[in-house]
């Protein structure tokens, strides 16, 4: 792995950070309503498609883009680990149904041991066009802000996010994973959603939003970091297992201390299959947007799914189950919760991130601390106690002493 970064720290412990989803802040209350038109369908507007983002998914990530009803269909909606009583048939089209459920609207709970991993975990391998044949992986939600200002979210689903393992840490802190069998990974879970936002004013594009782990990145749309196909759609490198969008290829840190790897491998045009709708804030309701020459009739019909509030994967595991595991001090575990839908997110937005969403929490204020002073080469040495930490909606962790010296040399643990 290309240590670009540190490969030394005077540091004792350190701070771990959490891997999982986006930061969340709801978004008020959708109301499960039917969305199907009563005038004629509105349309997709063409700059939507005309701009949508290419990602290159990693070329050995096994986790392909997935179909949202196969996943249902393979998830029974639990809630504290239970199944959710008197639950019809689930389909895209009644699973807001949960929301008003008795025990709602929980969590999609592989009906598989997820060790396993059962193939419908794997998703689709897009074809050489990138496009998916077989599932439809992406939702795309348009926001008119004002008469010129439209948010579009492209949203990516995949069936399962694999965390870090051991070499996807940044040394020293790669240790802490020691004790643990070498395949294990850590901040795994069922579901995973991330995405962009291309901000429009009068149909061009200004800005671009990719989501990383419990924030993102926000680029001006002339930002020559960004590489577009025939200078139209953006490329987005889609990290390998988590997922986490990154304007380039290469190894990302994130979080402080853990290691994101992009590489184009196969191209993936979420647009090619997926579900569209304007949602309007006021009354916080979804309306079906129909693609030019899609034929695509679930494309009308599946509206349901995306006024659900609950988690599109399993919750935490107990520590009392066999597959849950927990690094040492830092309280880290290998399964966390999955995710919530687009609808939990913070749709309304000031700036392209999710408002407020993209703080760091002083833990991580810590370790870069540390890093600066490594760079300074100033001998010091701090103690510092770490508090556990919410982080976005997946919670976790961290409680300990941290000290620091670049006197003593190679790191060591209290
Ligand atoms: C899941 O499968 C693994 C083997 O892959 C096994 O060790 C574990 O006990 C199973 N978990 C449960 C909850 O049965
Ligand atoms: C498409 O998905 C169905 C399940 O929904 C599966 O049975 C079938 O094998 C898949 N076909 C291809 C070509 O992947
Ligand atoms: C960590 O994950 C990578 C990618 O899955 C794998 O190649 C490597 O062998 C893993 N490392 C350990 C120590 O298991």
């Amino acid at each position: 792995m290309g240590h670009r970064y540190p490969s030394f720290v005077s540091v004792l412990l350190l701070a771990a950070q959490v891997l999982a989803g986006l930061s969340a802040a709801g978004i008020g209350n959708g109301n499960p309503l039917d969305v199907s038109s009563r005038e004629p369908q509105p349309k997709v507007p063409d700059y939507v498609i005309k701009h949508a983002p290419l990602l290159w998914l990693h070329p050995e990530d096994p986790f392909r883009p997935s179909d949202l009803l196969e996943h249902v269909r393979h998830t029974t909606p639990m809630s504290a680990h239970k199944p959710i009583p008197d639950v019809p048939h689930l389909s895209l089209d009644n699973l807001a149904v949960l929301n008003t459920a008795k025990g709602g609207p929980g969590a999609l709970t592989s009906k598989d041991n997820v060790t396993t991993i059962p193939s419908w975990l794997l998703g689709e391998m897009p074809d050489e066009k990138g496009i998916l044949h077989n599932s439809t992986a992406c939702v795309v939600l348009l926001i008119e802000k004002s008469p010129e200002i439209t948010d579009v979210f492209y949203w990516y689903f995949y069936s399962y996010n694999r965390g870090a393992n051991i070499t996807w840490v940044v040394e020293p802190f790669n240790r802490i994973f020691g004790a643990h069998p070498p395949s294990f990974h850590f901040g795994d879970h069922v579901g995973d959603w991330e995405h962009n936002m291309i901000r429009f004013k009068n149909g061009e594009p200004t800005g671009l939003f990719y989501s990383q782990h419990d924030g993102g990145a926000s680029f001006d749309w002339n930002d020559h970091t960004i590489s577009k196909k025939d200078g139209i759609r953006p490329f987005v490198y889609s990290a390998y297992g988590s997922h986490a969008n990154y304007v380039t290829e290469g190894d990302h840190i994130h979080n402080v201390v853990l290691i994101d790897w992009c590489k184009a491998g196969h191209l993936w045009d979420p647009v090619g299959s997926a579900f569209f709708y304007r949602y309007d804030p006021k009354s916080s309701t979804f309306t079906s947007l129909h693609r030019e020459g899609s034929n695509d009739p679930a494309l009308v019909k599946s509206d349901g799914f995306i006024y659900y509030k609950g988690l599109w994967g399993d919750e935490k595991y107990p520590d009392t189950n066999p597959d849950q595991a927990t690094v040492p001090y830092f309280g880290l575990k290998r399964f966390v919760s999955g995710p919530t839908g687009p609808v939990m997110k913070a749709l309304i937005r000031t700036g392209l991130g999710p408002n407020g969403g993209a703080k760091r929490s002083w833990p991580e204020w810590i370790v870069v601390h540390v890093l600066g002073l490594r760079h300074r080469q100033r001998p010091l040495s701090i103690l510092a106690i770490v508090h556990g930490e919410k982080f976005g909606e997946q919670t976790v962790f961290t409680g300990m002493a941290v000290r620091i010296s670049s006197e003593i040399g190679r790191s060591w643990l209290e």
